[in-house]
């Protein structure tokens, strides 16, 4: 999949112009704050998804506009495709090759990207629920039926822990528990199965692409690590705890995924440069498997992510993601000097030009 041209107007503070890049890598380089996420950001929109940074729609609309309209055509399915999203009255409208659709979530599965940005390193650096999130959204692009399972137990879940907050003031319901962690233990165990599997197929690939970015200096290791061996036994066990609390102890809710450097825990020990290596072979995984789903190679947009890696990590992603397109933004052009082969854009005050 790539990415013919976008054509854009009243976007951030993109005023109008067009990006023709090529099929390989394209550099966008300028000073801070001229417009190049915000270019990244349009390109994301496509994917039918949130804005990655959490803008409200009304923010994406150029300041003293009132509409704001993306177009961009795209190669997939050995075929050219148009979309268009526009931005308007607090709504987004969206159409596929001339056809509206009912919101921009038509779009999801038509263009696929996968982004990274400085503040994914938070998948590393912080807590449990980021990284079951990167599970739980990659398995909904790639699973049918996932989606509708997640919610099915989340919903299970929180109906659970209204029954725990109640039994106290009604200990008559306590006999009703049962029920619940039959279907909790059901929905749960599926979860579980299938995040274990997705964590199986990412970790030998991300172990791969880390590799090749380290120059196999460095070995990671990813390990999902399940809350509980027997969900159903834990929930029985741990009633009498859930009830004092008024929360579920055990399930995929409470999961993570271990990532090591060297066996090593990457989020205590780990510098700037090595978890950053590490989300970009994760989201680099996850485009791999995309591929592999689907025949389509996602498009990779990689924000801001030069600073802090070494030169040959640099030269890693200049040069060695030959079959993808990919949009790489930056300050310094000097990095620049390893690439080999590649478009350059520079931004300036949301003006693109073409070097
Ligand atoms: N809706 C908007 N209207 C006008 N300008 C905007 C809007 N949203 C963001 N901006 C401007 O965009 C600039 C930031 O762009 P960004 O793409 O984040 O920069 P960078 O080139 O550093 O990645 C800021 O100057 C900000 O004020
Ligand atoms: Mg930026």
């Amino acid at each position: 999949m790539n990415i013919k041209h976008l054509k854009y107007k009243n976007y951030r503070n993109l005023r109008s112009g067009v990006i023709i890049p090529n099929k390989g890598i394209n550099i966008i380089y300028g000073n801070n704050a001229q417009g190049k996420t915000n270019l990244l950001e349009a390109f994301w929109l496509f994917t039918g998804g949130r804005s990655f940074r959490g803008a409200k729609d009304s923010d994406l609309i150029l300041q003293g506009e009132k509409k704001s309209q993306l177009d961009l055509c795209f190669y997939s399915e050995e075929r050219e495709q148009a979309a268009q999203i526009i931005i308007e009255n607090g709504r987004r409208n969206a159409k596929l090759n001339g056809i509206s659709q009912k919101s921009s979530a038509g779009l999801v599965g038509k263009f696929c990207a996968v982004i990274f940005s400085p503040e994914h390193i938070s998948l590393v650096r912080e807590g449990p629920s980021l990284r079951r999130n990167f599970i739980d959204s990659a398995l909904c692009q790639i699973k049918p039926g996932y989606a509708a399972l997640l919610s099915r137990y989340n919903r299970t879940l929180a109906q659970r822990n209204t029954l725990l907050k109640d039994i106290p003031h009604h200990s008559e319901l306590i006999d009703t528990l049962e029920i619940w962690d039959e279907k909790l233990a059901s929905y749960g165990e599926n979860i579980v199965n299938f995040r274990i599997q997705y964590i199986e197929n990412l970790s030998v690939l991300a172990k791969d692409i880390y590799g090749g970015i380290c120059k196999n200096s460095e070995v990671l290791g990813l390990c999902y690590r399940k809350s509980a061996e027997n969900l159903k036994e834990a929930l029985k066990k741990s009633r009498r705890d859930d009830i004092y609390s008024g929360h579920t102890g055990f399930g995929p809710h409470r999961d993570d995924i271990d990532i090591t450097i060297n066996s090593m825990s990457a989020r205590s020990f780990g510098s700037q440069g090595q978890k950053r290596s590490v989300v970009l072979a994760l989201k680099l995984a996850e485009a791999e498997i995309i591929y592999r789903k689907t025949g389509e190679r996602p498009v990779i947009l990689l924000d801001d992510v030069m600073s802090e890696l070494d030169s040959s990590r640099q030269d890693y992603l200049l040069n060695h993601l030959n079959e993808c397109q990919v949009f790489i933004t930056c300050c310094e052009p000097e990095s620049l000097k390893l690439l080999k082969n590649g478009s350059l854009f520079e931004m300036d005050c949301g003006e693109l030009l073409k070097k």
